[in-house]
This record gives C-alpha cells, structure tokens and sequence, in this order.
C-alpha cells in the first residue's frame, strides 16, 4: 500500500489574510472577553474632574501641592479632582477633611476612569468601588488602592506621593 503524504504550500492572499487576522481576533476575545479590549482607556471618564497641572496644582518631585482657594473642585464636600499627571485622586469628604489616593485601579491598571459620590469611588473599568482611604468596597478588585499622606498648612494641601 503507498502512503501518500500532501504538503501544502502557497502564499495567502490578502482577503484570506485579513480573514484569519479577524477570526484569530474573535478566538482571543470569545477567550479573555471584550472588557479585556476595551476595559481601559487613556480617555477621562465623561464628567470627571480632571485637573491638569496650573496655578493651583503643582506637581514636582513626588510633590503635589494643590492651592484651596483657587482649585474650586475641591471647596464643598463631595469634591473631587483627578490630577491625571500625577495619577492621584484627591477628595473633600467632608468635616474639613481630604483623601488622596492613586488613580491606578488594582485590579487591572485603569488609571482614569473614575468617579466618586456619597464618599465611594467606582472605577468604571470594571465597576470595582473603594472608600476614600483606598480599601475595597466590591470588586473585582481585591487589593486597597494605595492612600497617600497629606499635610495641610492654611489652604495649601501638600501630598506625598510615592
Ligand atoms: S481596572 Fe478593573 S475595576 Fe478598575
């Protein structure tokens, strides 16, 4: 009996290309999920406070120092800003008080799309909620999002982040 052995060889044309790119693209996501693309963005949440670096923020040297009486976000309880350069949140949750938290979720790196009222901060990569000093509401997250000390000296608030 002969046994016959086919080899195929050929170059792929380009439609038969693109189509295995797709299909091998479907394959990986029917795995991982579509959230796993699409979960984080570099885009800020629609809404959120994002303050860029200016008059009232400074950030140098693992320093950030927000001026109080011009960053108006932060004046009423409730308050909140994202400092995306330095990639911390900073909150007034009330009683004259302040909290400043990374803004790198700890369940996959999201690092801003956040939001936060009645004193719950959700990351909206994935839904996970923290209280204003960092520990886990729900998840999926499950480690605490790091809380970084502040000072306050009249309206200046100074952050230590590191
Ligand atoms: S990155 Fe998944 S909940 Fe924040």
């Amino acid at each position: 009996m002969k046994k016959t052995q086919e080899i195929q060889t050929g170059t792929l044309t380009e439609a038969r290309r693109a189509f295995l790119k797709k299909s091998g693209a479907f394959a990986v996501m029917s795995v991982f999920g579509v959230g796993f693309f699409t979960g984080c963005s570099d885009d800020t949440e629609p809404g959120t406070p994002s303050a860029p670096v200016g008059d009232s923020i400074q950030f140098s040297n693992g320093i950030l120092t927000i001026d109080l009486s011009q960053a108006s976000q932060l004046s009423n309880a409730g308050g909140w800003v994202l400092v995306t350069q330095a990639r911390v949140l900073v909150a007034n949750i009330g009683s004259n008080q302040f909290t400043a938290l990374t803004s790198v979720c700890t369940h996959s790196g999201c690092d801003r799309n956040w939001s936060f009222s009645n004193n719950v901060f959700v990351c909206s990569c994935h839904n996970s909620r923290f209280n204003p000093d960092g520990s886990v509401i729900n998840g999926p997250a499950a480690r605490p999002l790091q809380s970084f000390p502040i000072t306050r000296d009249g309206n200046i608030l100074t952050i230590q982040v590191s």
